[in-house]
């Protein structure tokens, strides 16, 4: 378990109630949280680039349903990289659209892959990949 510890900051006046706006809007209980968040984000973020980080995360699609092979398409990869893919959740959302959440779990750079070969397929109306680290020692402290 890590230890909590303080340190001060200094920014201009205008910056830091921008900052608490964001605090506000985004719900944030404190700054400590706010700050914590962002400074977890952006080394993740780095971390994804150099590839080497495990990460978990979801990749949200909605897609035509009457597309032609979309639907194989989509559980072939997902057949072919058992490794990555936790689980599934499927809603035919329409007549038309369905609604395909993936779990995913592995190495960032396999995550970002698999994330670009599902979203590229034809018929597919809006992705989005939201990556969290699964890596040890990362873990959230809750105050
Ligand atoms: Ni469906």
């Amino acid at each position: 378990m890590s230890e909590i510890v303080r340190f001060s900051v200094s920014l201009e006046d205008d910056l830091l109630e921008q900052f608490d706006k964001y605090c506000q809007q985004g719900k944030l209980a404190t700054r400590s949280e706010a700050v914590r968040q962002l400074i977890r984000e952006k080394l993740t973020q780095q971390a994804w680039e150099s590839g080497s980080a495990e990460a978990a995360g979801t990749l949200t699609l909605v897609y035509d349903h009457h597309r032609p092979q979309l639907h194989d398409r989509l559980t072939e990869v997902q057949h072919d990289n058992t490794d990555l893919v936790v689980s599934t959740v499927h809603a035919h959302l329409t007549h038309e659209l369905c609604l395909e959440v993936i779990i995913l779990k592995g190495p960032a750079d396999k995550l970002q892959a698999i994330a670009s070969r599902l979203s590229g397929l034809k018929g597919i109306y809006k992705a989005d990949l939201v990556m969290a680290s699964a890596a040890e020692g990362e873990t959230h402290s809750h105050d």
